[in-house]
Parts: structure tokens; sequence; C-alpha cells
């Protein structure tokens, strides 16, 4: 009798249980119902639509994935991406409200692989008060003073350590000179390691290790690029603890004059006397540093090599503006540029703002959405995921004039105040939506940096060089942006 009473009670049970889900579904699409979601779909269980949005495409073009949709359904669209519920922007307009509204109505969200990777301190994972205090010590670092003082001498010492290796007639890899450049520049004010040394070069080494896994599918096993960038950071972490130790004792062995002088020169020393960060929180606020500081910066000089190279009306100008400032500084008998040379640097700022704008360096960034949001009568629900597409306004021929062309000379026209051919643009209109250092509260620390880099860079490499592309190569993204066979380049030096 008990037995044939127990048998029967999941019997029993069943049809509340049946009843229960269906009320649960039912809620769930009431729910997403009374939402007006922007159109677009959700694609594959758990995978969604994130094989097609990563699917590599030319960087200087939208790919096909966003081109289609945004012809389907508009400059705003839902999907599912990177196995969430997601809203995908490419309206200039929402990218600007999205983060100007950072920490209120949205909150920058990476996937949990970046924070594995880069550090669960790592600036581009942090929110709140601690992003907050990171961040401002991250702006000392990269002040508007040490800019001018320390590091534009050093950013001339560096370019200069790697264009004097550049053999006459020789064929090397651009992406990888770059990334060398930016890389010693790195190492040098985060830890004041100096080129071709024993150790820096250690370090490069593994740092090339981890960033195939940072920019890898976050596959956790054995024999995966992921896994050995895990790994690499353990390596790399334990590399800088090393010099933190080091640096803990000769603070201590110096006295206090010699102390403010060691200390205060790179940010290794800063954080240790400045911040009450704890040795977890240093480490990775370095490696993030590095990361987000010589990636980037090497990318966009590799895009200004090869946007030139297809364009010498542009090397000719850039040439001409470049000999001028050096006469005058012969005349002056100068030899190091300096803050006025940098601001006399008129077109190669032209040049940068279009190798930014056509090249895209950093194509989306993610967010998430705080509270229920409404824009233009559509719907962002909460804990959704928000993609703004940055790349998406930069490419956009309602904004800029046939988008796809390297053209610097449309930024000339702007600041002159005449408008671009098409009339797309007035001032206000390109410098709101020109962002290819992100908005907001998380606007890139290192954009002025990274400006400085390219400029110097540019001068030497138009006075000493010309140069070609010494086999067929281009810019993928990945959506990382990578010249897959490295922008193969032959070199003549300018006699
Ligand atoms: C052309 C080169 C560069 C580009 C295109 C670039 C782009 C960006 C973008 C778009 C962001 C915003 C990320 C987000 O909002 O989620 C960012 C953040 C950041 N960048 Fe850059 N960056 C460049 C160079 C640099 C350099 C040279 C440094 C410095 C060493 C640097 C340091 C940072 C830091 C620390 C952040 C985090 C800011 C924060 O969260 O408050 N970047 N960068």
């Amino acid at each position: 009798m008990f037995e044939t009473e127990h048998t029967l009670v999941p019997l029993l049970l069943l049809p509340s249980l049946l009843s229960l889900l269906l009320f649960l579904i039912l809620l769930k699409r009431r729910s997403r119902h009374s939402f007006n979601l922007p159109p677009g779909k959700s694609g594959w269980p758990f995978l969604g639509e994130t094989i097609g949005y990563l699917k590599p495409y030319s960087a200087k073009t939208l790919g096909y994935f966003m081109q289609q949709h945004i012809s389907k359904y508009g400059k705003i669209y839902r999907s599912n991406l990177f196995g969430e519920p997601t809203i995908v922007s490419a309206d200039a307009g929402l990218n600007r409200f999205i983060l100007q509204n950072e920490g209120r109505l949205f909150e920058c969200s990476y996937p949990r692989s970046i924070g594995g990777i880069l550090g669960k301190w790592s600036m581009l994972v942090l929110v709140g008060d601690m992003h907050r205090d990171m961040r401002s010590i991250s702006l000392n670092f990269l002040s508007h003073a040490r800019l001018r003082t320390i590091l534009l001498k050093d950013v001339e010492r560096h370019t200069l350590f790697v264009l004097d290796s550049w053999q006459q007639h020789s064929v090397f890899s651009a992406q990888d000179e770059a990334k060398k450049f930016t890389f010693n520049l790195m190492a040098k004010h985060i830890m004041s390691m100096d080129p071709g040394e024993e150790e820096t070069e250690q370090l490069k080494k593994e740092y090339v290790t981890f960033m195939k896994g940072v920019v890898s599918a976050p596959l956790n096993l054995p024999g995966t690029a992921y896994r050995k960038a895990l790994q690499s950071r353990g390596t790399i972490l334990k590399f800088i603890e090393k010099k933190m130790e080091e640096r803990k004792s000769e603070i201590q062995e110096e006295d206090e004059e010699d102390e403010a002088k060691i200390t205060d020169d790179d940010l290794l020393g800063w954080v240790l006397k400045h911040s009450n960060l704890s040795t977890e929180q240093i480490l990775d606020l370095i490696l993030s540093l590095l990361f987000a500081g010589h990636e980037t910066s090497s990318v966009a000089i590799a895009l200004a090599i090869y946007f030139l190279q297809a364009c010498p009306k542009a090397v000719q100008e850039l040439r001409e503006e470049h000999l001028e400032i050096a006469r005058v500084k012969k005349e002056l008998g100068e030899s190091e540029l300096n803050w006025d040379d940098y601001k006399k640097m008129d077109f190669t700022h032209s040049v940068i703002n279009e190798t930014l704008r056509l090249g895209n360096v950093v194509r989306f960034l993610h967010r998430k959405a705080l509270r229920n949001v409404r824009y233009k009568g559509y719907d962002i629900p909460r804990g959704w995921k928000v993609l703004p597409v940055i790349s998406a306004v930069h490419l956009d021929n309602s904004r800029y004039d046939e988008p796809n062309l390297f053209n610097p000379w449309r930024w000339q026209q702007q600041n002159s105040g005449t408008s671009s051919l098409s009339g797309c643009g007035s001032f206000s209109t390109w410098g709101n939506n020109f962002m290819p250092f992100g908005g907001g509260p998380r606007l890139c620390a290192g954009s002025e940096l990274a400006k400085l880099e390219m400029a110097v860079f540019i001068h030497h490499l138009v006075l000493n060089f010309s140069w070609k592309l010494a086999e067929d190569d281009q810019p993928f993204a990945f959506p990382f942006v990578d010249f897959p066979k490295g922008l193969p380049i032959r070199v003549s030096r300018i006699l």
C-alpha cells in the first residue's frame, strides 16, 4: 500500500510541475513582449549569433555581419552574443549616451575570460570606486606634464632605437617593429627596463604568448592558446613581483633625496610610494597598462604605415611638414623634438585621425544595462549586454564621405571650417562622433600618449625612409586588428 502511494506522488505532481513550467515560460514571454525591443533575432541556443559576429573581415570595412544586420534591422538591433541577450548599437547618439552614462544606466562589462587573463584588478574590468582609484593612478602616470617633459623625449629615443636598426633595402614585419617600439617604451616607463637587455627581451617573449591567449577563444584546455596564456600570465606576474621586491629594497636603502628620484621615475615606483594598493592590485595594474598601452598603439602605427604606403601624396605632404620642422630646428641648433614641434605637426594629426577612423583599432566596447533604459522608443532591458560599435559610426557614409577611403585631407577641411564635399559633418558633429578612444568616464587614459607616439614615429619615418609592401597584406578584424602576414615592408633610406 505504502509503495503504491510512493510511486503515485511524482505522477500526481507532474501536471502541477508542467503548469508551473508553462506559467514561467509565458511570464518570460510576457515580460519580453511588454518591452519594445529593437528588431533582431537570437540565433542558435547559447551560441546565439556570436560566430557570425566574430567572423574575421577586412578592417577597413564593417564586415558582412554588421552590414547585413544594419541594412535588415537598422542601426540599433538585438541579438544574442557572447552567451547573453544583447543590444548592438551602430548609432552615434546611442553610443555617446551609453558611454556618458557609465555607472548610472550602463556599466563596463567585459567577458569573464578577459578578467581571468588580465586579472580581477585590471582596469578594463573594474567598476565603481576601485576603477576610479586605478584610473587616477594611470592618469597621473600619463599626465600632460609627464608627456611634455619625460615621455616625449623617451618616445623619440625609442623610435630611433627601432628605426636605426632598419637596414637599407631590408624586408621585415612592420607590425613587429611597431610592437617592439611600443613595448620598449611601456617597459621603460612602467618598470625602468631598458631595450635590448636580457630581462626585457625575456619579458617581451613571454608577453607574445600571453597576447595570443588574450585574443583567442577562452578555452582553458591543455594545449590551447588560452591555457598557455594563463601560464604566461603566471610567469609575467612572478617577474613583475621580483621587480617590485627589488624596488622595495632599493627604496629602503636609499636616503630620502635619492628615494624621491628613484621611486617617482616609473609607474612601479610611483604606486609603491603614493598608493595603498596591495601587491595583487599592483601586479594587475601593471599588467593591464602594459597590455593597454602596447597592443593598441602598435596596431595604430602599423595601420599608418599601411595606409601611407598606398597614398604617396600624403607621404609627400608629411615629408614637407617634417622637413620644415627639421629645418627650423637645425637653424636653432636643436636636435631633439620638443612640444612646440609636436604642435606644428598639423597634417600629421590629420593622418593620425584618419588612420584611427578607418583602421578602428578598437571596434566595439562591452557594456551592460544597469536598469531598464528607453532610447528612441526602444527598450534596453536591465541586465542585457550592450555593445556600442564605435567603428560603425566611423565607417558610416551618412557621416563621412566615401568612408572606406583613406583621406587625411577630410580632417583639414573640417579644421578650416569648410564642410567636406558631401557636406557630411560640421566640426562639432565630427568631434562628437569620432570616438577611437571611447568616451565618458572610461575614455582611454593613454589617448594623448598614443597620438604622440604615432606623430614622433611618423616624423622620423618619413624623414629617413621610403617604404613599400614586400608582400600583399592587409588589416583584418578578428575582431582585434591584425595583419595576417605581419605587414612585410621593404625600406630604402633617404640619403
Ligand atoms: C591608438 C591607440 C589606442 C587606442 C585606439 C585605445 C583605445 C581605447 C579605448 C576605446 C578604451 C576604452 C575601453 C572601454 O571603454 O571599455 C581605452 C581604455 C584605456 N586605454 Fe587606451 N587606447 C590606445 C592607447 C593606449 C595607451 C598608449 C595607453 C597607455 C598606456 C592606454 C591606456 C588605456 C587605459 C588605462 C584604459 C582604461 C581606461 C579606463 O577604464 O578608465 N591606451 N583605450
